[in-house]
């Protein structure tokens, strides 16, 4: 019987844990520019287009910004924001819904719990995004990369969506510090950048950092509509990290979402800036819900590599 019952815990395990099998990385070289990082469009073409603009206004070609995954989700307008990002090159790996959408798949497989509330409504948005992409988009999904590499000022990053090696991993800022030190490890970088948690946060270890954009398409559960997005600056002796809040029409966003007859809960999410449910948040970041984040940047200078 307790045989049993550990066969079934793995195999709940296994089917919630959705580890990259076979990882494909393109490695995109040195950049000696700034860098315009973002993730999670979930199909909110008002917020792309505003990031859109605003790189242009930062004077930042496509072939500088980077997407961490999710470019379809909960938004209105999944074909139109995956054909925006194609179109234009800007360089993307899979999130989990690219990964699923690439293999037919029927579920996003976005990590949340059996029977919760963000479970429920992903079965709507996912059956809506997924009926609504062309036969381009699904192949463009299936061709994108896990994930990429690449080096400033002399540090080296990988971007990934979820975890390193598992992409529906949600790597919340209050995880332990040796949760994110093994990753760290396995990724072999100075640098992982991250998508998928929704929350954009910058933490350092010794001279590693992990850094997550935040998304571009759902606010950051600060009770404001601004949505988020990175820019990596180069620097004489280190990278600047600047995280920076967007304000767009969220309120077009959200009309969007009700012409298409999608949940009003994330409808009224893009408007109140609050989530419609907690379920997948650790409780350091549900005491945070509703406190207005503040923009900031950081630098990370070069510091020597200690002797093996
Ligand atoms: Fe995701």
């Amino acid at each position: 019987m307790a045989l049993v019952v550990r066969w079934r815990y793995l195999l709940l395990l296994c089917s919630r844990r959705k580890r990259n099998a076979m990882i494909q990385t393109d490695h995109l070289g040195e950049f000696k520019a700034p860098v315009l990082l973002c993730g999670g469009v979930y199909g909110n073409l008002q917020a792309l287009d505003a990031l859109l603009a605003e790189a242009a206004r930062r004077s930042i070609p496509e072939s500088r910004i980077i997407h961490t995954g999710d470019v379809i989700a909960y938004c209105g307008d999944p074909e139109a924001c995956a054909g925006r990002l194609r179109g234009a090159g800007i360089l993307a790996i899979k999130g989990n819904v690219e990964e699923q959408i690439g293999r037919n798949a029927l579920d996003c497989a976005c990590g949340f719990d059996e029977g919760s509330m963000c479970q429920t409504m992903a079965v709507e948005w996912y059956a809506f995004a997924n009926s609504e992409v062309s036969g381009d988009t699904r192949q463009w999904c299936a061709r994108l990369p896990d994930h990429l590499t690449f080096a400033m000022s002399g540090r080296t990053f990988k971007v990934v969506h979820g975890s390193v090696d598992q992409v529906n991993r949600f790597m919340f800022a209050s995880l332990e510090d040796d949760v994110f030190q093994s990753e760290l490890a396995i990724a072999g970088t100075d640098a992982v950048i991250a998508g998928h948690t929704g929350l954009p946060f910058t933490r350092h270890f010794g001279r590693q950092i992990w850094h997550n954009t935040g998304a571009l398409g759902l606010p950051a559960n600060d009770g404001t509509p601004r949505v988020w997005f990175s820019v990596l600056t180069p620097m004489i002796h280190g990278v600047r990290f600047e995280h920076v809040a967007l304000d767009y029409d969220h309120r077009g966003a959200a009309q969007a979402m009700r012409r298409n007859n999608l949940s009003p809960a994330y409808a009224d999410t893009l408007e109140s800036g609050v989530w419609p449910s907690l379920d997948i948040l650790p409780s350091a970041e549900k005491q945070r819900v509703g406190q207005k984040i503040e923009t900031r940047s950081t630098v990370w200078i070069n510091a020597p590599r200690t002797a093996a």
